[in-house]
């Protein structure tokens, strides 16, 4: 019998509400929102269909076990449990894969530990006594052993042990999910991919009008918008590009039972649109031409090239391209500058001035002085751009 997969996708924190929202629309009933992650219940196409379509997230894991495990012996008597096919696997399989087909000596792994409020501090001892359960079991079982690959393996297991409780999951992933093929060039300080396309997702743009970011860097911002103006899955030019070079685009792909005609049919699914792509305009500035120059071979990458206009800009002294769309800006302010009530005041006049019409969104680093840009926001999400705290704020620009 086929179990149910505990799936969980991981995000930077200040971003599970928007990643909630898109496993909603994936047709996730029931979402389950933790910190820095969102959980669901589904099948194999359900974990393929996450990665191939979830714009936010950073990988997505698939939970294997999760047991009690207070010291190092339990700790590799629960794993040796699981390989064993015994009774600390919650499930008994995985969407019809059993652990002696996961745990096969064929697959090479790898293990990473966290932990939190455990007795058990060091991470790497922790993944040792892990790796000695799976191949001491592997001996048992098999008569052989799996060989670690710490590079690119087959299975890459994370063990995460929260006070007493250890549980095992199987990153599906592999590369993270920021991956996405288009982006080899990057000048100054340049947004994630996720946390672009949630500045894009938290704006709930109605798709009229144009794009534009008039301070565009890399272009970040604009591929993700574009991409998601034309229902692009993030996942298409990774799948691609892998495909070209003949390597696994996802871990999952290496997986036993992997089904490669379901995923294609997976693939083939309908991602909603806001446009088609002759009514897309994307239009990028920057003062510098090292930043437009990365912008343009990364949207070419992106297939956006044909839809965009780049030009050297001075943001403070030009005008919007257009009536009306969704314009996103990530000010240079590092934590210095975005202290400066200057700064922000500047931004709003901008804002105000220049863009009226448009729909605006903002993304900057700690924001304590962002009440100078003198627009109500009509949304603010706290985030992590890397370890900084950051805020998104949409605005409507009347
Ligand atoms: C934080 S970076 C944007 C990074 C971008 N979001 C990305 O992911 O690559 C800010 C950009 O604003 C540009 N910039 C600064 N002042 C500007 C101005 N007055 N007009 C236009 N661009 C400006 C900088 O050259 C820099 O490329």
């Amino acid at each position: 019998m086929k179990s149910p997969l505990s799936l969980v996708a991981t995000c930077s924190l200040g971003l599970e509400e928007v990643l909630a929202a898109e496993l909603a629309a994936l047709g996730v009933e029931a979402p389950a929102v933790e910190r820095g992650a969102v959980g669901w219940q589904g099948d194999w196409a359900s974990c393929w269909r996450g990665n191939w379509r979830l714009r936010t997230a950073n990988r997505v894991l698939l939970e294997l076990a999760s047991w009690q495990a207070s010291g190092g012996d339990s700790l590799a008597a629960g794993v040796e449990r699981l390989v064993e096919g015994g009774d600390s696997s919650a499930t008994g399989d995985w969407g019809g894969v059993t652990p002696h087909q996961l745990f096969d000596p064929g697959y090479t792994f790898s293990i990473r530990a966290t932990i939190s409020g455990s007795q058990m501090r060091d991470s790497r001892w922790v993944a040792l006594k892990v790796k000695d359960g799976i191949v001491d079991a592997q001996r048992r079982i098999y008569g052989r052993r799996a060989s670690i690959d710490r590079e690119l393996p087959d299975l890459p297991l994370r063990i995460r042990l929260v006070r007493k409780r250890a549980t095992l999951l199987l990153d599906t992933s592999g590369l993270p999910l920021d991956r996405r093929g288009y982006r080899l060039q990057m000048v100054g300080a340049p947004l994630r991919e996720q946390l672009a396309a949630a500045c894009v997702l938290a704006a709930d743009w109605d798709g009229k009008g144009a794009i534009a970011d008039p301070m565009c860097g890399s272009g970040t911002l604009l591929a993700e918008a574009g991409w998601i103006a034309l229902g692009k899955a993030p996942g298409a030019l990774r799948w691609r590009l892998a495909r070209e070079s003949g390597e696994r685009a996802w871990a999952f792909e290496g997986f036993p039972g992997f089904d490669a005609r379901r995923f294609a049919a997976v693939r083939a699914e309908a991602i909603p649109a806001l446009m088609k792509r002759e009514e897309l305009k994307i239009f990028g500035g920057d003062l510098e031409s090292a930043a437009l120059n990365a912008a343009e071979s990364n949207l070419r990458r992106a297939g956006l090239m044909g839809q965009a206009r780049l030009r050297q800009i001075d943001a403070h002294t030009t005008d919007a391209p257009c009536e009306r769309g969704l314009v996103m800006i990530n000010p240079p302010y590092g934590e210095r500058l975005a202290m400066d009530p200057d700064h922000w005041k500047r931004l709003g006049d901008l804002l105000k001035q220049r863009w009226q019409g448009w729909r605006a969104v903002v993304v900057a680093g700690d924001i304590g002085k962002g009440k100078f840009i003198g627009l109500r926001p009509r949304r603010r999400m706290p985030v992590k751009n890397g370890p900084l705290d950051a805020r998104i704020l949409v605005f409507d620009l009347f």
